[in-house]
């Protein structure tokens, strides 16, 4: 390992967050002074000054001093402060404000490994400290040690710090944050910095600096799964050399390659060197290199090249959180060219999730983002994009959005809640060739006396879908249709058993059922299917599975009516959490976009929608209304 290597191994950044009235400078400066870390003569230089002006000494003016003196070369307004412990380096982030925090922290100008979040043992938990743990939330940082500071004000008291540690705790996990060590401390007297307490026998946790030493090291870029994304693909007579940076990882000759979203794979045949004449066999994160494959593909710039293993997420919706930039504020429907490294792509925008105020870190939810406000929106492409939950791999997580030629914003990746899409559309098997049906979608009509096709009802759980779906499909057999309903409750038994309800698995059960439902169609049959399908691109796939046969119905009732009347109890569980991923709880719901047909089951009676579906019916499946469009189709 080169020096350079090994020393930025061994250096961790970390953000220390909390309200100054919270103790966080008298934190830093005595964190800075029991390990060592001031420059000689600085504590006694300030020391001296309090004396001259006849003011108390207080720790928190060596912060001030030292940030004074910061280094000034550097371009983003963040001071690095370094300070260091036995076991390593570190470089302590800070900024004058939460807007330049926010933006450092998102755009990747200075981001942390680690975090010390700081809460005011006399005030408890408050609103600041709720605000201050979504912040770590939606910055994605997994090591945190919360400080509960001035623990000598509360006279060292067991009892308070465990009402605040549950408190905390409980806070942090509804966001998803798990708080790695809570630490009673006292930053101006000194108890549980750099050592132990002995005001405080009952705890027997480490002191800050034992959890900043027991953080785990960041992991080298070349130890981490291969990304390099293409930049370029040059011909030389015959060859064709595919040009990029590696930004994570290692590649070697005869290693076997995917590159994504093409879902191509060919082996590394050799990499090319573009200056030395030595042949190279294998080259890692942060080299730019052209190599040359064992097969001719036709690739595009923007693919990322990985092993087959350890891919990227395959994907065209995540969730972005968004520092944004432009005068012009970002609203659902807004278009912006997006861009992940080399990678680019018109965008749209789908939802706002929250926009979070960067001066009172307060949280709303709003039709639109303002400059230098911090938002959770959801994105979405036409076509599959290849990139990376910024929690996994930094260097493929993170996108900008550009708005003509302007960086409008720019943002850090999260799957939360959205599927890889990868093995949706991956088709595994090769040599497989369909045959062709004799009897025609024509003579299934003339027979059934109706077309067959697929009424695709979607919507929240307890808006009504199953109910109506068994109601209809009598009113239709009664009138002669050939019908079957595929429920998902029914289903989930046998054909999707195996199926949970993460993202993946709920992708999967539609992928299935879409598919069996398109069988049903083709087959002469009206399938009614009542599946939550909670996304867009799982219907989209399930209505191009069966074609111009599938009817997409919008079962509306509001969320609230739908809890309300929680006929399976499963409302008030998933707000207790004991279910995890609900819909509209703790799982999205992607409302259709241009259904065919919406039926309000919280405005209109049972018998108003079913009457609304089978008219519906009556006009759309008549077996002379609609020329068999495909005779002969595919999948069956
Ligand atoms: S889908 O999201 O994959 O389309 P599906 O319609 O098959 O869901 O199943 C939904 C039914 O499963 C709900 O009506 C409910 O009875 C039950 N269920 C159990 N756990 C969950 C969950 N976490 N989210 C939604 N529904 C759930």
């Amino acid at each position: 390992m080169s020096e350079a290597a090994r020393s930025a191994r061994d250096l961790l950044k970390i953000v220390m967050v909390g309200h100054v009235d919270h103790g966080k400078s008298t934190l830093v400066g005595r964190l800075f002074h029991d390990t060592g870390s001031l420059p000689d003569g600085k504590l006694e230089a300030i020391k001296a000054m309090c004396d001259a002006r006849g003011m108390p000494f207080e720790w928190a003016f060596l912060m001030d001093a030292l940030q004074a003196e910061r280094d000034q070369g550097i371009t983003i307004d963040t001071s690095q402060i370094w300070f260091k412990t036995k076991q390593r380096d570190y470089v302590l982030i800070d900024a004058p404000g939460h807007k330049e925090f926010l933006k450092n922290m998102i755009t990747g100008a200075a981001a942390s490994d680690a975090a010390v979040l700081v809460i005011d043992a006399h005030e408890g938990v408050q609103e600041q400290s709720r605000r201050h743990g979504y912040l770590l939330h939606l910055l994605g940082v997994k090591q945190v040690a919360v400080a509960v500071n001035k623990m000598d004000l509360v006279d060292y008291s067991e009892e308070r710090f465990y009402e605040i540690e549950r408190e905390y705790t409980a806070y942090l996990a509804s966001i998803g944050v798990k708080a790695t060590y809570m630490i009673p401390v006292s930053g101006r007297e000194g108890d549980n910095v750099a050592t132990r307490s002995e005001a405080m026998p009952w705890y027997h946790g480490p002191t800050i600096v034992g959890a900043l030493d027991a953080f785990g090291s960041v992991t080298e870029l070349r130890d981490l799964p291969l990304r390099m994304p293409v930049q370029d693909i040059y011909k030389f007579d015959e060859r064709r050399i595919i040009a990029g940076r590696i930004e994570s990882g290692v590649l070697k000759v005869g290693d076997e390659l995917l590159f994504s979203p093409s879902n191509k794979r060919a082996r590394v045949k050799a990499i090319e060197s573009w200056n030395t004449p030595e042949v190279a066999v294998e080259a890692g994160a942060g080299q730019s290199v052209g190599i040359r494959l064992d097969e001719q593909l036709f690739l595009e710039r923007g693919e990322i090249a990985s092993h087959v293993t350890a891919a990227p997420v395959e994907t065209d919706v995540f969730v972005g959180r968004l520092f944004w930039l432009s005068d012009q504020p970002l609203k659902v429907g807004s278009r912006y060219t997006m861009k992940i490294n080399t990678f680019e792509a018109p965008v749209e925008v789908q939802e706002i999730k929250h926009v979070i105020d960067t001066g009172d870190l307060g949280e709303t939810v709003s039709e639109k983002v303002e400059r230098h406000a911090v938002a959770e929106v959801v994105l979405r492409t036409k076509k599959m994009m290849a990139l990376d939950s910024f929690n996994d791999l930094s260097r493929t997580g993170r996108f900008v959005l550009v708005d003509g030629y302007d960086i409008a914003g720019g943002g850090i990746i999260s799957m939360e809640g959205y599927a890889d899409q990868r093995d949706l559309i991956t088709m595994a098997s090769t040599n497989v060739t369909r045959v062709e049906h004799e009897v025609t979608d024509t003579l299934r009509a003339a027979r059934n006396g109706h077309q067959g096709g697929v009424l695709w009802f979607t919507g929240f759980s307890g808006a009504g879908k199953s109910t109506l779906a068994i109601e209809v499909e009598k009113r239709l057999f009664n009138k002669g249709y050939q019908t079957y309903v595929l429920d998902g409750d029914n289903v989930r038994h046998g054909l999707n058993s195996n199926l949970g309800f993460s993202p993946e698995d709920r992708a999967e059960n539609i992928r299935r059922v879409g598919e069996v439902a398109a069988l049903f169609g083709r087959s002469g049959m009206i399938a009614i299917t009542a599946f939550i399908s909670p996304y867009r691109s799982d219907r989209d796939r399930a209505r191009e599975a069966a074609g111009d046969r599938f009817h997409e119905i919008y079962v509306h009732a509001d969320l609230e009516i739908c809890e309300q009347r929680d006929p399976k109890g499963l409302y008030k569980k998933a707000r207790t959490g004991e279910i995890k991923d609900f819909t509209g709880i703790s799982a999205p719901y992607e409302p259709p976009v241009n259904p065919q047909l919406t039926v309000d089951t919280g405005v209109n009676d049972i018998e108003t929608c079913v009457q609304q579906i089978v008219d519906y019916v009556g006009e759309h499946f008549s077996a002379t209304s609609r020329p068999a469009v495909r005779e002969i189709t595919s999948g069956g």
